[in-house]
């Protein structure tokens, strides 16, 4: 095994549970902090990993573990406390002499933004900055696998919404996410960087629609909806109220085009074309077809 010092958050989720995967298969063994223990004894199952049960909202559960961290892996999903929770991991980190931060962002991140996503991780990077912690910044684009939360629909009615009208959106594979993450992790050239992570196309919600029906070999629609609709539907599905005021402004941020720059950092960081959309249908018809 290649001996590094690795420890990871975000573990189980869309984005961590594909690290892991790529890490593994990597040979690299790291530490990753989990919440419940039926977690921490699946990851323990690989070789290599050890599992620590603990809660980012307390550091004193992972703060011992962190001494001699090189290189850490920050990822929470978007609530109310992310912004907090990530902050607490990045001093906890500082104190622990951890070496390197690789911090999961968002596409167009920054303090000003009126997407309350985009200000708290543009607020988390620049703490990270503020302790002088060396740091990667992955800020991918809107989510491929985002559209799983529709397979239901798609497979049954052959339909899926959004309110974001026929704008361009370059999304990108989770798996692409993770490859980027995990050479950050593991190799050189990466400190003080940040990276606008894309697909290779910009594209609309229609022609996703379009490329669905095509790999799918049946009709699928895109149905464009006013945000109120939307929002209303996130609140049936049970979001809480602060994401489902973030996943509005995020949509509205979509509908202005300000998501559609191509970039070419997954090629350059793991001299891999990026996974296109037809290509994420293909591996997931399972799900969707
Ligand atoms: N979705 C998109 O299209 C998109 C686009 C760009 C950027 N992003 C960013 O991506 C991030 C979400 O990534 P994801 O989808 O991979 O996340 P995810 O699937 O929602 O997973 C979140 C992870 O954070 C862990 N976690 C949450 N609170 C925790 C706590 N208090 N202590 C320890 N662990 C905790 C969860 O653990 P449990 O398993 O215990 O819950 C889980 O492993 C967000 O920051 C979002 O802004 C998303």
């Amino acid at each position: 095994m290649k001996q590094t010092s690795i420890f990871l958050t975000g573990a189980t989720g869309a984005v961590g549970a594909q690290l892991v995967q790529q890490l593994t298969s990597l040979n690299i063994g790291f530490k990753a902090l989990v919440r419940t223990p039926a977690q921490a004894e699946q990851l323990n199952d690989l070789p290599n990993v050890e599992a620590i049960v603990g809660d980012l909202a307390d550091p004193t559960t992972f703060e011992n573990a962190l001494h001699g961290v090189e290189r850490a892996f920050l990822l929470t999903n978007s609530s109310e406390q992310a912004e907090s929770l990530q902050i607490g991991f990045a001093e906890a980190a500082h104190r622990a002499g951890v070496g390197h931060i690789v911090k999961l962002s968002q596409f167009a991140a920054d303090e000003s933004s009126p997407v309350r996503f985009l200000r708290y991780h543009a607020r988390v990077e620049n703490r990270i900055k503020e302790l002088g912690l060396p740091y990667t910044f992955l800020r991918p684009n809107l989510y491929m696998q985002g559209l799983l939360a529709f397979k239901e629909h798609i497979k049954h009615h052959g339909q899926f919404f959004a309110a974001i009208g026929n704008a361009r959106v370059s999304l990108v594979d989770v798996r692409d996410i993770a490859a980027i993450a995990a050479a950050a992790l593991t190799g050189p050239g990466h400190e003080n960087r940040t990276y606008d992570i894309t697909g290779p196309e910009a594209l609309s919600h229609y022609q996703l629609a379009e490329t669905l029906s095509h790999v799918l070999a049946k009709p699928v629609n895109f149905i464009d909806v006013p945000p109120g609709q939307m929002e209303k539907a996130l609140g049936a599905a049970g979001f809480p109220e602060w994401q489902i005021g973030g996943l509005i402004e995020d949509y509205a941020h979509y509908t202005r085009e300000e998501a559609s720059v191509v970039s070419d950092a997954v090629a350059r960081v793991t001299r891999k074309s990026p996974i296109g959309f037809e290509q994420f249908v293909k591996d997931h018809r399972f799900l969707l077809g």
